[in-house]
């Protein structure tokens, strides 16, 4: 299996996904997330090429053209200045390498860019609320499903 060594990092690209991502994306969604039905996961990530009004937006990082970990966000309706973040997936051997820090910030980069209404929160759920503290997430609320817990970023 290969492992990145800190010393031996490659370059590694952040970038728009695209439909060519797709099967890769959803590899590494499987890998990290067994019990997840690949085919929901399929329809979620899909939902970027539909006609939706608020249409989810897929970044990938990308080491030699192969894609090696991901994440997407999309507007709330019930609040259009709230923006939630999901699929932050790295894949595994490629972990702990500072590849999900560099997509975080590339997606709050990206939810910067998003037009009126301005986004003034990015909320999340997840089953490792320490990393995601790293980038300033607080807890919103205690586990509220299984071991997952709602946090929030206030943007500005
Ligand atoms: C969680 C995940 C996205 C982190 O990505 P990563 O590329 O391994 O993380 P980074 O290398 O950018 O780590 C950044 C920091 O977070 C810490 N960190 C990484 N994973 C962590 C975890 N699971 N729990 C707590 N801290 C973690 C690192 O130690 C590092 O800390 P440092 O800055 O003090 O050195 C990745 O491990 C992953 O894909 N896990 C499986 C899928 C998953 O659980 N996704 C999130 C579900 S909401």
């Amino acid at each position: 299996m290969k492992k990145i060594l800190k010393s031996n990092k490659p370059k590694f690209i952040i970038r728009h996904a695209t439909k060519k991502d797709v099967s890769q994306m959803l590899k590494i969604i499987g890998v990290n997330n067994p019990k997840y039905p690949v085919s929901v996961a399929r329809k979620e990530i899909m939902e970027m090429f539909s006609g939706a009004l608020h249409k989810p937006i897929y970044l990938v990082m990308e080491d030699k053209k192969e894609v090696i970990g991901l994440g997407g966000f999309v507007r709330s309706w019930i609040d259009n200045n709230v923006v939630n973040i999901f699929w932050i997936n790295v894949k595994s051997e490629y972990q702990g390498n500072g590849i999900g820090s560099k997509l975080i910030e590339g997606l709050i980069e990206e939810i910067g860019k998003l037009g009126k209404p301005v986004a003034k929160m990015v909320t999340l759920s997840t089953n490792k609320p320490k990393f995601y503290g790293k980038f300033g997430f607080k807890k919103i609320s205690p586990k509220y499903d299984g071991n997952y817990i709602l946090m929030g970023k206030v943007l500005g």
